[in-house]
């Protein structure tokens, strides 16, 4: 017998590093958080990632109508990021003013401060009713070298931050991931083909 908040638990091992995402479109930036991004090539000459986007999201038309988006690495100390991309979205306000960036090489705003960055082109995505997986074709990558990254702490996991975010933020978090899932469970299951065309 399947026991729901175990298994959420559990599953909870296998989410990523809690990273942002940017997007551009017609002028328009933004910025969202992500811990379901993993590696997706093993061929370092085919650099790979994909990430899973909720498309109640924003970002998610942002990526799926431009097909390129920035993923970010933070370090632990970079907090006030999440919250700030992960706790509102794009469509009320502008995430990205008074967050250090610059515009990448694809068009996606890139953030200064940062663990490292990759740029990616949507090489296929997939429908999971819910949300979208993205597959990215990584373009560019920096890494921030370690003199520069020392006092910013370590890479930013999802099991760190959840430790360890405020006390006054877990309310508002923890409300917010309750209204994805709301919205998650009546679309899981209505998963759609889509064959995508390269951009
Ligand atoms: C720690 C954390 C992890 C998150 N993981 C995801 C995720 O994997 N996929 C997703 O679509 N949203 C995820 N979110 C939620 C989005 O970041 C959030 O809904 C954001 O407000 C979307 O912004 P937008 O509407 O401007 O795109 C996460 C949020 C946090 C704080």
């Amino acid at each position: 017998m399947l026991q729901p908040d175990l298994t959420y638990q559990l599953l909870r091992n296998l989410t990523s590093p809690v990273v942002a995402i940017t997007s551009a479109r017609g002028g328009k930036e933004n910025g969202m958080i992500s811990d379901a991004a993993v590696r997706a090539s093993i061929v370092p000459t085919v650099p790979r990632l994909s990430v899973y986007i909720h498309k109640f999201n924003y970002s998610h038309d942002m990526v799926f109508e431009t097909g390129r988006f920035g993923l970010h690495l933070l370090h632990t100390k970079q907090f006030d990021i999440v919250r700030r991309l992960g706790f509102f979205s794009g469509r009320d306000q502008d995430k990205l003013a008074g967050i250090p960036h610059h515009t990448g090489k694809l068009g996606v705003p890139v953030l200064d401060e940062c663990f490292a960055h990759f740029e990616c082109s949507v090489a296929n995505v997939m429908d999971t009713g819910s949300s979208t997986l993205f597959l990215g074709d990584v373009v560019t990558v920096e890494y921030r070298r370690a003199a520069s990254l020392e006092p910013r702490g370590e890479l930013l996991t999802a099991t760190y931050f959840r430790t360890n975010m405020p006390a006054e933020w877990r309310s508002e978090y923890e409300a917010k991931l309750q209204d994805a899932q709301r919205f998650a469970a009546e679309l899981s299951r209505q998963i759609k083909p889509i064959v995508w065309k390269r951009s």
